[in-house]
């Protein structure tokens, strides 16, 4: 099918509440993807970090056609072994706690909320949060986003309260909004979709003293620094500050949908028949997938590898911005890296689609580089060249 029937079957029969590109993707590999024309794009953005090994790791797919040719599916009510399996990596390459499986994100942070809640004494339920942060689109974890535009029109105050919202990276803020029925504190170790704002050392710190002193839990939803992305296999891991309760989801499958929530076991424990369930989560499909994402990074040494392209990226992004004046800071960790610019990023992001990168721009003004961890230096020398291109093209329009 050519693009434009595609989209004409969308306009038809898909709900419209995204806005898309006029592009059909129909492959990928590795760091490249072609849309139904055959052009080619370099993806630096694969599936909003779903894709952290890139598209089709051969990994990932040899060991998702060897289960689906075993099993698919079994309820949760039955023992599966690659549920099993999957829990000691994540476990031991964390924090040695327990896992719960679901499908997304957002499910894994209402898990999440769910079990602070259940796991807290009596009368405690409130949850802070972080202004810019991201959380999900279901009712509760949009409630825990604090970016009013995603709240327009859900008359939020009649179904989901009580998350406090403070300034990131502010640790006074937090201590302030400390009241007698808080029960957690929950954010990303770096905003992702807030504009790549990374949380301070110290700060994280200070919030483990302040949780473990007025007995609060932390929460990280590692949902986007999580997987090596950051070049450490969990965002928390760059600063030793370790949660209470972690949630993880987009490149855990390697590209199939799966979210986890990992908790402390004394904490786990609250989470007992009867509280929470997910008919699919952490099937043998998803599991196996999600086993095989780590064995890719353990064996091809991409957490290293993600440290060392991450400078690179970030040495030749500050190099464009002495030529640019439009970008105001690069930064970043690993492969999760921002451009702030001075404008709104949506029409660099159209050029370089143009010219066959995809990057993306979220909070207004920051383009965001989220390569794959196989990228490699010729990936990354190739999107500089596109990008300083679609810039200039873009300043020459304003002119
Ligand atoms: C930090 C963070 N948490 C939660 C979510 C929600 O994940 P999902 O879209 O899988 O529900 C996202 C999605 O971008 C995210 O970046």
């Amino acid at each position: 099918m050519k693009t434009k029937d595609i989209i004409k079957l969308f306009d038809k029969y898909v709900i419209p509440n995204y806005t898309r590109y006029p592009v059909a993707i129909v492959r990928g590999k590795g760091a490249y993807a072609w849309d139904a024309e055959g052009k080619k794009y370099l993806d630096m953005f694969p599936g909003w970090a779903v894709d952290g090994l890139g598209h089709c790791h051969p990994k990932v797919v040899k060991a998702i056609r060897k289960q689906a040719g075993k099993l698919l599916h079994v309820p949760n009510t039955f023992y599966m072994e690659p549920q099993g399996r999957l829990s000691e990596l994540i476990s031991k390459h964390s924090f040695g706690g327990q896992c719960f499986y679901c499908n997304s994100g957002a499910e894994a942070n209402e898990g999440a909320i769910k079990l602070a809640r259940l796991h807290s004494a009596k009368g405690k339920y409130k949850i802070i949060t972080m202004k810019n942060s991201f959380h999900g689109r279901t009712l509760a974890t949009v409630a825990a986003t604090a970016q009013p535009k995603y709240h327009k029109g859900l008359k939020l105050d009649r179904l989901v309260k009580d998350f406090t919202y403070v300034p990131y990276n502010d640790l006074m803020a937090v201590q302030k909004a400390v009241d007698a029925k808080t029960c957690a504190i929950m954010l990303e170790p770096i905003q992702g979709e807030g504009g790549i704002n990374i949380a301070d050392t110290a700060y994280l710190k200070g919030l483990r003293k302040l949780c473990n002193r007025k007995k609060l839990l932390l929460i990280f939803d590692e949902v986007q620094t999580g997987m090596g992305r950051t070049g450490q296999y969990f965002g928390y891991q760059h600063s030793g500050v370790v949660p209470d309760i972690m949630t993880l989801a987009k490149a855990l499958g390697g590209g199939v949908a799966m979210g986890a929530m990992v908790a402390k076991k004394e904490v786990a424990k609250d989470l007992v028949p009867g509280t929470h369930a997910s008919t699919f989560g952490g099937n043998p499909l998803v599991c196996a997938a999600a086993i095989a994402v780590f064995d890719a990074i353990e064996s091809e040494g991409l957490l290293k590898h993600a440290r060392t392209m991450g400078e690179y990226i970030l040495s030749r992004l500050r190099d464009l911005q002495e030529t640019f004046s439009i970008i105001k800071e690069v930064r970043g960790k690993g492969l999760m890296i921002g451009i702030e610019l001075t404008m709104s990023g949506n029409d660099i992001v159209n050029e370089c689609m143009k010219r066959g990168l995809l990057i993306n721009c979220t909070h207004e003004t920051v383009l965001r580089f989220m390569p794959p961890m196989v990228v490699k230096k010729t990936h990354v020398d190739r999107s500089v060249s596109i990008l300083a291109k679609a810039l200039y093209a873009v300043v020459e329009k304003q002119r």
